[in-house]
């Protein structure tokens, strides 16, 4: 079984550069089914170098995607270990589920070990819903992030701990239709964004009848799209927050 593993074990990306070290430097990856994104982020999440992004090659075997990654991370600077968000189940950096990438070679897949073996320094891979809440939260009582993009992520935290990872998605929302089928960008793209954002609404009322969140958070490329009513219990959040929230995956050492 993969393990995780700490930063004494592999040697140090910035060793093997050699070069200009940065203290504390996670390479942040966001993987998404339109683009693979990445920057270098501070112990605090904040970012150390400009995002590079490519377009997701759908259909793309992991392998290669994991090569694509490799290229972005060597045009970023140096960094001690890795932070991945991935748009699917994740388990000890295996990958269960990987609905909008469109390949079967990633059931099973070991990320975590894939990527240390190519960039050579300790990896820790969170599905990209979690991993962007943590970017996002309070802290303080039960709160919930939804993310809007290719897919719809969620996730959940009782006092800055996240829970069980939530896969709504592909649950049943509304008319026959899932979470997904209904929000996701194809559906958008399919209906407009006046009627999306009608269901959006439907959507959050139905969340706060399941979850009494105290503080729902929305991410995702489509969350610009959003003209909701405000609601103190409803907050937009920057879609950066699906790197920066890569931070506290290694909080802890
Ligand atoms: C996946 C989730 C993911 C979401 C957003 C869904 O299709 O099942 O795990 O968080 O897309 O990427």
């Amino acid at each position: 079984m993969a393990r995780l593993t700490t930063h004494a074990t592999f040697p140090r990306r910035r060793a093997l550069n050699g070069g200009t070290a940065l203290r504390n430097s996670i390479l942040a990856i966001d993987i998404g089914g339109t683009g693979l994104k990445a920057t270098v982020i501070d112990a605090s999440g904040g970012f150390l170098a400009d995002r590079v992004r490519v377009e997701t090659p759908i259909g793309a075997p992991p392998r290669e995607i994991v090569r694509i990654l490799a290229d972005l991370a060597h045009q970023l600077p140096a960094y001690d270990c890795i932070s991945v968000g991935f748009p699917g189940v994740v388990r000890n950096g295996i990958i269960k589920t990987a609905a909008n990438l469109g390949h079967d070679g990633w059931i099973g897949y070991d990320l975590a070990v894939a990527l240390r073996e190519v960039l050579g320094c300790p990896v820790r891979v969170m599905n990209d819903a979690d991993l962007q809440g943590l970017g996002a939260i309070g802290g303080e009582g039960v709160e919930i992030v939804i993310t809007l993009g290719t897919g719809f992520g969620t996730g959940i935290y009782l006092n800055g701990s996240v829970g069980p990872h939530l896969e709504l998605a592909h649950h049943p929302f509304r008319k026959g239709e899932t979470y997904e089928e209904q929000l996701g960008n194809a559906a958008r793209k399919d209906i407009g964004n006046e009627r999306w954002n009608r269901r959006v609404s439907k959507a959050i009322v139905q969340l706060r009848e399941l979850l009494h969140f105290d503080m729902l958070y929305i991410g995702g490329g489509n969350a610009k799209h959003l003209e909701l009513e405000a609601s103190a219990d409803v907050k937009i959040v920057s879609n950066s927050a699906g790197l920066s929230g890569g931070a506290k995956l290694w909080a802890n050492g």
